[in-house]
C-alpha cells in the first residue's frame, strides 16, 4: 500500500509517518521544507529503520502536483501540508489562502482524474468552531465565523471537500478536526519545531524552561473559567497520529465510493493554562518563570472536544497521558538544544 503524506516532515506529519511506516505502509513524503528540515527525515529513518521516498515539492505548483500523480500510484493520501501560524496569517492572508486552499485544489484535481476512488484524509482544526456556545464540542456544532485567515482557510477547505462529496465525485474522505496537539515521540527524536518565537503554549513553556525565553506570559487570567485562564483540549501527538491510522484503515475497508465523515480528535478534557503550567513544573521538576499578562486578541475562552464519534465509529482512544505529553515535550526540547 502506497500512501502520500503531504507535509510529512512537519509536526503531526512526522509522527504519523512513523506510525504508518511501522504498520508496513510504503510512504511518499512530500514537503516543501518551509517549516521543517531534512533532519526530520533522518530521524524518521532512525526510529523506524525504513527509508520512505521523499519529494521536495511545492503543492501550490499545479505542474509539480500533476507530475507527482503521474509518477506514483497512491492507495491513500493524508494531506497535512499547510501554513499554520495564526499571527502570520493575519499579516499575510494571501499566503494562507494561496497555499492552504490552492494546494488542496491541485490535489483534488488530480484525484478526479484517477480511475479509482481515493482514500483521502484532511487535516482540519477545531478553529472552525470559533467560540462554541456550550462544551464539549461535537461535530454537529455550528461552524462560526473564523477569527483568522488561517481559520478561514481551514473552513474553506472543509467546504470544498463537502461540495465535492455532495456533487458525487468518487473519493472517500475523512476530515479530522484537531484540538491542541502537544508532546513528542517517546524517543525524543522528533517533535514540534517552531521557527522563530513560538506562538503555541507548550513550545513557549519549554523554551522558557530551558532559558531561551526570559519568561512566559499567560495571556489573561480574568476569563470566566475555573482559574481565570483559557481552557483547551491538549491531545498527545502520538494519540493524534494514531487517529490517522484508524482513519486510513477504515477508508481502505469501506465500500462506499463517496464516503464522507468529519471527526473531532481531542482528549475530551479541558485544561487551563495555569493547570498546564503547574503540571509541567511537577512532572519535570522544574520551576517556570511566568507572568500574567493581557489577553491575546482573538483567543477562544474555552474549547474541548466531545470525541465520542471517533471512539465509537473507529475504535480510537487516547493511550498517552497529559503528564507524558509534557515529559516528552521537555525531553524533546533538551534534545534539540
Ligand atoms: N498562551 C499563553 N501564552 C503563550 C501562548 C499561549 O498564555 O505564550 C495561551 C493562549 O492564550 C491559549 C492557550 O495558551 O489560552 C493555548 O494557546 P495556543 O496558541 O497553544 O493554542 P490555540 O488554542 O490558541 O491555537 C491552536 C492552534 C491554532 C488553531 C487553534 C484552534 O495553534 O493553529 O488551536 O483553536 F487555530
Amino acid at each position: 500500500m502506497q500512501v502520500l503524506v503531504t507535509g510529512g516532515l512537519g509536526y503531526i506529519g512526522s509522527h504519523t509517518s512513523v506510525l504508518l511506516l511501522e504498520k508496513g505502509y510504503n510512504l511518499v513524503i512530500v514537503d516543501d521544507l518551509s517549516n521543517s528540515n531534512e533532519k526530520v527525515l533522518k530521524n524518521i529513518n532512525k526510529i523506524t529503520g525504513k527509508n520512505p521516498i521523499f519529494e521536495k515539492i511545492d503543492l501550490k505548483n499545479k505542474n509539480s502536483v500533476s507530475k507527482l500523480f503521474k509518477n506514483y500510484d497512491f492507495d491513500g493520501i493524508i494531506h497535512f501540508a499547510a501554513h499554520k501560524s495564526v499571527n502570520e496569517s493575519v499579516n499575510d492572508p494571501e499566503k494562507y489562502f494561496k497555499n492552504n486552499i490552492g494546494s488542496l485544489e491541485n490535489i483534488i484535481s488530480e484525484i478526479k482524474l484517477l480511475k479509482k476512488p481515493m482514500n483521502f484524509i484532511f487535516s482540519s482544526s477545531c478553529t472552525v468552531y470559533g467560540q462554541a456556545d456550550s462544551m464539549p464540542i461535537n461535530e454537529s456544532f455550528e461552524l462560526k465565523k473564523a477569527e483568522s485567515p488561517y481559520g478561514q482557510s481551514k473552513k474553506k477547505c472543509e467546504e470544498i471537500l463537502e461540495t465535492h462529496h455532495k456533487s458525487g465525485h468518487s473519493f472517500k474522505n475523512i476530515t479530522l478536526r484537531y484540538f491542541n496537539p502537544i508532546g513528542a515521540h517517546p524517543t525524543g527524536l522528533i517533535g514540534e519545531l517552531p521557527i522563530g518565537t513560538p506562538e503555541n503554549l507548550v513550545p513557549y513553556i519549554t523554551q522558557t524552561a530551558i532559558g531561551k525565553r526570559d519568561y512566559l506570559t499567560v495571556f489573561g487570567n480574568d476569563y470566566n473559567t475555573k482559574d481565570g485562564t483559557c481552557i483547551r483540549d491538549y491531545i498527545h501527538i502520538m494519540d493524534l497520529a494514531h487517529a490517522h491510522i484508524c482513519c486510513l484503515e477504515r477508508l481502505m475497508k469501506v465500500d462506499e465510493d463517496n464516503f464522507f465523515r468529519v471527526y473531532n480528535v481531542g482528549s475530551g478534557k479541558g485544561t487551563s493554562v495555569l493547570e498546564l503550567i503547574n503540571l509541567f513544573e511537577n512532572v519535570n521538576q522544574i520551576k517556570l518563570n511566568y507572568r500574567i499578562g493581557n489577553r491575546r486578541n482573538g483567543d477562544i475562552v474555552n474549547a474541548y472536544a466531545d470525541a465520542s464519534k471517533i471512539k465509537n465509529e473507529l475504535n480510537w482512544s487516547t493511550k498517552y497521558s497529559l503528564e507524558n505529553a509534557l515529559k516528552t515535550a521537555w525531553s524533546w526540547q533538551l534534545n534539540i538544544n
